[in-house]
């Protein structure tokens, strides 16, 4: 379904389960990181983009006096979240997402008006695709929507962040939820964290396509792996005397290398590499320059793999297989994309091998892991909108 099929969707859905038509309706992509892997909170470089998988909602105002109603369509589930006093976390768990971005609105100083909604996500859940984020950035649009009052996209995505912080204990990096709020079609948005300047990248060259494969081996980012690496990038910075590792280059890593271990030094070097990867590719994606972008794709996972140690044996067999596949079958690169330990891959291909490539990979990765992968492709999807109101 593209986004008016979703929405003319999640819109019946809100008639029948509140016997009246929306007034809103809101959109918010998930995202794939095409490269720039755990550079974010390193006030590195990401460039990411939207997909055409989105989190909506369909929304009224309620009779309610301060209450917000959230039907989920999919789990046929209802949250309730009381907006008479300031918004604190509850039940059910995925409503933290939503509970933090009203919060957030709150500590601005604006007033919540009661609503009934109805809410739809495409988004694979622990896929690594930002299901959590599209979630938080839809909520922030519902909410401009319903009071008139639009906010600048590089707020909304910080609050969206802080909802994630704070809500749902992730001590994320600020990608995930500004590409939701500012990915423009046809673009990739390359992202300077430390600046927070951003560079929509054209990628309209119709040769190539980008393949999203999902491991369907789930990935849980409050599982404490996250946080320990954020901390080991901050011991290393720590050492090495600077700010961020976006200070350091891969010459003053080796001087420093001594002053902490070994482990933090891969760690380091990770990111250090993966921030002059990010900006090389960006190059490559602004030139058409397509084996260039694969092999920095390539070299991203291997750093991701042996040295962030953050993949996972079902992430790496789609990698292998891609290369095996090679540029000859049309696959340029390949690698995991997100926080990792699961979810998803990224592969950059040849338009015309799309087909053989996606049953390749799903025969192969069958063949290894005994489990189904998902696999779809998806242009650069536009970011957050308001498709009705
Ligand atoms: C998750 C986080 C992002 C980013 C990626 C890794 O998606 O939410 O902020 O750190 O992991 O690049």
């Amino acid at each position: 379904m593209n986004l008016q099929e979703l929405a003319a969707h999640v819109a019946a859905e809100f008639q029948k389960h509140y016997g009246r038509p929306p007034r809103w309706i809101v959109a918010a992509p998930g995202r794939v990181n095409v490269i720039g892997e755990h550079t974010d909170y390193n006030d590195g470089f990401v460039l990411p983009m939207a997909i055409e998988r989105y989190a909506i909602m369909a929304a009224d105002s309620s009779s309610a006096a301060s209450a917000i109603s959230i039907y989920d369509t999919n789990f046929k589930e209802t949250a309730t979240i009381d907006i008479s006093a300031p918004v604190t976390k509850g039940q059910p768990k995925w409503s933290n997402y939503i509970r933090g971005v009203l919060a957030g609105f709150q500590n601005r100083g604006v007033k919540i008006p009661a609503l009934d909604v109805a809410f739809l996500s495409t988004v694979p859940l622990g896929g690594g695709l930002s299901s959590s984020a599209a979630l938080e950035v839809c909520t922030a649009t519902l909410v401009e929507a319903a009071t008139g009052k639009q906010i600048d996209p590089v707020e909304k995505a910080l609050l969206a962040q802080k909802a994630e912080h704070d809500f749902a204990g992730v001590p994320c990096g600020i990608m995930d939820q500004f590409i939701s709020a500012l990915g423009r079609e046809g673009h990739l948005l390359l992202l300077d964290c430390r600046t927070r300047k951003t560079e929509l990248v054209p990628m309209s060259d119709p040769s190539v396509a980008l393949l999203v494969i999902n491991t369907n081996v789930k990935h849980e980012l409050s599982g404490g792996e996250y946080a320990e690496r954020r901390a080991q990038c901050e011991e290393a910075a720590r050492n090495l005397g600077v700010k961020s590792l976006r200070d350091v280059t891969a010459e003053q890593l080796e001087q420093g290398k001594g002053k902490m271990s070994e482990v933090v030094y891969r760690r380091a070097r990770h990111v250090i590499g993966e921030i002059e990867r990010t900006t090389h590719a960006a190059e490559g994606v602004r030139a058409s320059n397509w084996p260039t972008v694969g092999v920095l794709m390539y070299a991203s996972h291997a750093a991701l793999r042996d040295d962030y140690e953050v993949s996972c044996k079902e992430l790496d067999v789609v990698v292998e297989i891609a290369e095996s596949i090679g540029l000859k079958g049309g696959v340029y690169g390949c690698r995991m994309t997100g926080g990792g330990f699961g979810g998803c891959c990224v592969a950059l291909v040849k338009t015309d091998s799309v087909e053989a490539i996606t049953k390749k990979i799903a025969t192969d990765y069958k063949a290894r892991t005994g489990i189904d992968a998902t696999i779809f492709s998806s242009h650069p999807a536009a970011g957050a909108t308001i498709i009705k109101g």
